[in-house]
């Protein structure tokens, strides 16, 4: 109260020092080989072109047996035979679920679970949080570092046993399914092919790493300034996935409403700006992009953190 607030500033002026210091930071390391002299677009596409840039350009694919490296070795009855859309069925409405700590006490919960489909991140829980969250999880999309990290225990809790899966892993920009295959950023296989083995009637799929880089190419064509050369946080990965699933999507507290906080998560009381902000991944560019596409109102943002924006079959490009 009697504080100025604004939404989600989608200019340059609002990029944090911090963030243009990890810019600089990432770009010098370059791990992942990214082309930096990408073409930048000197003028801003209207919401349609963006939706049709991201449509033509961002392909969404998972790993199916028989693909390049994963043939043999007992990929053929690991992986999913059905495709993620044959999965999930027709979704008209679905809910992109962020983990920001700016979605405690938003009382967002029912609405989010009005959706068809309800997407969440990583660990992220419902127990305890459902008037905040909603309590549904429909897909759960999964970094390689959390499969692998012995703290979360993933292949005993059963917090990973709702709904379907799925996981991706930074990969080499050379878009080399061998090249990565040999050296993921985290060797999440053996652990994937455990996990399967446990829980052989839910479906887990593998993102193809492609995707993060298509998607990467379009945010940096789509930013005046240079970004981090690190792939899109799993949050901007959710969004690119459910655009191809889903008729209409909802994405909650990645713009941040008035709630906008340190806290980094809301199951968690850590305070890092940087959670929301970016440091490794170009969360900055990513929600200035997103701010973009936005077909709902700055109040629906205020209020809410809610973004509204169409999936792929709706639109002719
Ligand atoms: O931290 P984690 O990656 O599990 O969170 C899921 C997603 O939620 C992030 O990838 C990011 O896109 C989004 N997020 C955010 N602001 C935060 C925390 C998470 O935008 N404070």
């Amino acid at each position: 109260p009697g504080k100025q607030w604004s939404i989600w500033n989608k200019f340059s002026t609002a990029i944090s020092k911090e963030v243009l210091e990890s810019v600089r930071t990432y770009r010098t390391t370059n791990k992942f080989h990214v082309s930096l002299n990408l073409t930048r677009r000197n003028s801003t596409l209207s919401k349609g072109e963006l939706l049709c840039e991201l449509k033509v350009r961002v392909p969404f694919g998972t790993i199916k047996a028989g693909d390049g490296p994963f043939s043999g070795g007992g990929w053929e009855n690991i992986l999913p035979n059905e495709s993620l859309a044959e999965t999930l069925g027709l979704l008209k409405t679905c809910a992109v679920v962020m983990s920001s700590g700016s979605i405690r006490n938003s009382t967002l919960g029912t609405e989010i679970d009005s959706h068809d489909a309800v997407l969440r991140f990583n660990s992220a829980p419902t127990k305890g949080h459902s008037v905040d969250v909603g309590n549904r999880t429909t897909l759960r999309i999964i970094n390689s570092q959390l499969m692998m990290s012995k703290t979360d225990g993933f292949l005993t809790d059963p917090l990973y046993n709702t709904g379907v899966l799925m996981v991706w892993d930074p990969a080499p920009y050379s878009r080399d399914l061998y090249a990565w295959y040999r050296k993921p950023d985290f060797d999440f296989f053996q652990t994937y092919k455990d996990y399967r083995r446990l829980h052989p009637q839910q479906p887990f799929y593998i993102l193809s790493p492609s995707m993060q880089w298509d998607l990467w190419d379009v945010i940096q064509e789509n930013t005046p300034t240079d970004i981090q050369p690190n792939p899109p946080s799993s949050g901007m990965l959710g969004i690119a996935v459910m655009m191809n699933l889903c008729e209409k999507i909802s994405v909650y507290e990645f713009l941040p409403s008035h709630r906008k906080t340190d806290l980094c998560h809301y199951f968690q009381n850590i305070h890092n700006r940087q959670c929301t902000v970016g440091h490794y991944h170009p969360l900055t560019f990513e929600k200035n992009l997103v701010k973009g596409l936005n077909l709902g109102s700055h109040c629906d943002i205020y209020t809410s953190g809610k973004v509204t924006m169409c999936g792929f079959s709706q639109k002719r490009c």
